[in-house]
């Protein structure tokens, strides 16, 4: 049987609990050899949960004293430039966890790095890996829709982390826009092959937070003529989660959560699937398993390497208009 990988984690906190552990401990073909935190009481008793020997508190030792196929950086935005230049160092094959970093200036600097020491990185974008929206990636690769010309998309939540650094802009990078934003950016771009950007038009609010937006409304208009209309918001209740992306095409148009699936047939629309009775919460933890299956695969050479730091830098300069045009108050041309 071929030998497991070795995977080291930096970062014991929510994400990795509740996500990312789990989901690795299950799967068949990796190993965790190591973890390393700066909070050593949560690094024991993470340690502990889930049956992981080594345990670290100080990163250079977690590199000099292992071998590993993958790095898994699951700490605070702010660190993950850092860390990432530090372990391509090591190891070829880095997972990060949303956003990359704070900002374009930082994503540059890292890419140089990443490049420098010729080591591969995925960005954690999971709603790529939803089962409902591969399968909506499929069908616009299969030109089901046509000419496509508008997505329409948003996202309403609490905030993902409760944590302080969490709507600290020297620590996130940014707010609503930063936590459920870029999800949908991705997503949105990733549907569309990432045409190039004309402009951005976007308002922040302020509601109830300082430092950092919590609730963001833009529009992006791309060169080849798509609109993506979309808004996030941190001002809901657990209960009452909110999140539709919804795409049209000149031959039809596709919704998520739950995926519908519309064509034109002459002047009316016929209903090609309805998935509006299957349970949409399970999507969730799929879309992490299928995530990781990928990342594993890209590093075995049987995938290609998706969400990488070229794409993740695009990205961050699509930001980096969005936060300028809500500051200007006006729209920003590429
Ligand atoms: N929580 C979510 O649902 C979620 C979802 C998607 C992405 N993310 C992203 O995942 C990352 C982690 O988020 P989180 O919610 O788990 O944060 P968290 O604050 O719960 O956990 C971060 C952990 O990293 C540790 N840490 C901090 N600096 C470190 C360092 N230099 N070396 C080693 N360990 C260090 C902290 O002690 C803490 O245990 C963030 O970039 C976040 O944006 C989180």
């Amino acid at each position: 049987m071929k030998q497991k990988l070795k995977f080291g984690i930096i970062g014991c906190g929510a994400v990795a609990q509740i996500i990312h552990l789990p989901i690795l401990k299950k799967n068949q073909l990796i190993e965790i050899s190591a973890i390393c935190d700066l909070d050593k009481r949560k690094l024991l008793s993470v340690a502990e949960k889930f049956h992981i020997e080594k345990t670290y508190t100080d990163l250079q030792k977690f590199f000099d004293e292992n071998e590993f196929d993958a790095i898994m950086i699951l700490t605070p935005t702010n660190t993950h430039k850092e860390i990432a230049e530090t372990a391509s160092n090591y190891c070829k094959n880095i997972f990060i966890e949303k956003p990359i970093t704070r900002n374009h200036k930082e994503t540059k600097e890292l890419q140089h790095s990443i490049k420098k020491n010729h080591a591969n990185v995925m960005v954690g974008f999971h709603m790529r890996f939803r089962p409902d929206s591969m399968l909506m990636k499929s069908l616009i690769e299969a030109k089901e829709f046509g000419d496509l010309y508008l997505v329409k998309a948003g996202w309403f939540r609490p905030r993902s982390s409760m944590q302080n650094w969490f709507v600290k802009k020297t620590y996130s990078g940014g707010g609503v826009l930063m936590d459920l934003g870029l999800s949908i950016i991705d997503l949105a771009m990733w549907m569309l092959n990432y045409p190039e950007v004309f402009s951005v038009t976007a308002h922040n609010f302020f509601i109830t937070t300082k430092d950092v937006e919590d609730v963001s409304v833009i529009l992006i208009k791309t060169k080849k003529g798509h609109v993506i209309s979309m808004e996030v918001s941190w001002l809901l209740s657990n209960e009452s989660e909110w999140f539709y992306f919804n795409l049209f095409g000149s031959d039809g148009s596709v919704f998520l959560n739950p995926l519908r699936v519309k064509k034109q047939v002459g002047n009316s629309h016929v209903n090609l699937l309805d998935q509006s009775r299957s349970v949409t919460s399970n999507l969730y933890l799929k879309a992490y398993e299928n995530q990781i299956k990928h990342f594993v695969a890209a590093i075995n050479g049987v995938g290609k390497w998706v969400s990488t730091i070229d794409e993740a830098l695009s990205r961050q300069a699509l930001l980096e208009a969005i936060y300028k045009s809500a500051k200007l108050n006006k729209e920003i041309k590429f």
